[in-house]
């Protein structure tokens, strides 16, 4: 790293003492950070997003030395997913500690934890770590029930105008798998899914040995999990052959219908999920009314995208 980097990095983590908020790159999604400490930060978080204080933020932590900071009772099977993926597109839930407070919880007895795989996100909480910031909460750096940002433009244009002046954004490029976090829920005797994402069924089941019970829809309590979410302000339909002058988001080998505005053409899953957020965000900022969607087939990283479609075709 440059010492421009380190200068840049250990100012943010000065910014987030004095209260600030960051937003920062992840392989995810950009967050919206806050000293998960500061119980006034952690307030304009949910000021900036719009989002209803009973929603739980994600803690990012530096190490998964940190887990026991914030968390009790942690499981073999937790810490062998930790070791596994960490840092990684993987965020897990614990009986909370208590460090972790209401205002960070919303009321929960538990806390979401996630070591991110970014050398900015982690660079950063190292710098932070130094000064007694021992967590960064931070939820996706966009409105509440909008598309999460993959990039720096995109955060500036989702929240940038709810900026105050001693916020920032750090740029770090735009985010390598582009969807959110896998969301397990490490409390029972079993790892259970609550949000599907790049760290996938079969690959918790083959590190922990244990059958993971699959997510679904009445069981799931997050807001990720909401039926409208990850929307975009166009009206999203799946699997619909696009006519004139409608969005149109598709794999590579699926030919564009006459007329439509081709938004993305990806070669493979990954690149579906990488390039996702900124195709229905680029339809956004043509003015499309509608943007139709063939969906990826298959398992993995499809099974996320297929859940965020979902959900963002339900409308804002
Ligand atoms: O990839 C990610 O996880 C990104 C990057 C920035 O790390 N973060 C992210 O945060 O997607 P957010 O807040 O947009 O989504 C996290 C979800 C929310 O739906 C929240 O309600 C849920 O996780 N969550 C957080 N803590 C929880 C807890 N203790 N129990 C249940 N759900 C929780
Ligand atoms: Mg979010």
């Amino acid at each position: 790293m440059s010492n421009c980097a380190a200068d840049t990095l250990s100012n943010a983590a000065e910014s987030l003492k004095s209260g600030a908020l960051v937003a920062f790159p992840t392989e995810t999604v950009y967050g919206l950070g806050a000293d998960a400490s500061n119980e006034k930060a952690v307030a304009r978080i949910y000021e900036v997003k719009g989002r209803p204080q009973d929603h739980p933020l994600i803690l990012h932590i530096a190490s998964m030395n940190d887990i026991s900071y914030w968390a009790e009772d942690i499981s073999d099977y937790a810490i062998g997913l930790a070791r596994t993926f960490w840092p990684g597109p993987m965020m897990l839930i614990f009986k909370r500690s208590d460090a972790a407070k209401d205002f960070v919880t919303g009321g929960q007895d538990t806390v979401g934890l996630r070591v991110p795989d970014h050398s900015l996100a982690l660079g950063l909480l190292q710098e932070c770590k130094k000064i007694g910031v021992l967590a960064i909460a931070a939820p996706s750096a966009n409105r509440f029930g909008h598309v999460s940002p993959t990039t720096a433009v995109a955060v500036q244009e989702e929240i940038g105008s709810y900026f105050s002046a001693q916020d920032l954004i750090l740029d770090g490029g735009a985010a390598q798998v582009g969807l959110e976090s896998t969301i397990i829920d490490c409390t029972g005797d079993a790892p259970r899914i609550l949000r599907p994402g790049a760290i996938t069924q079969a690959m918790i089941e083959e590190v922990t040995g244990l059958k993971v019970s699959e997510s679904s829809e009445s069981t799931i309590r997050v807001s990720g999990s909401l039926e409208k979410h990850y929307a975009p302000n166009a009206q999203v339909l799946l699997d619909f052959q696009a006519t004139a002058g409608q969005g149109f988001i598709a794999l590579a080998d699926v030919a564009t219908p006459i007329g439509a505005i081709r938004l993305a053409s990806p070669q493979t899953t990954d690149e579906y999920a990488r390039v996702l957020y900124s195709a229905l965000r680029d339809g956004d900022a043509q003015g499309l009314k509608t943007i139709a969607v063939i969906q990826p087939s298959g398992d993995g990283l499809a099974i996320a995208i297929r859940d965020r479609l979902m959900r963002a075709s339900k409308g804002r």
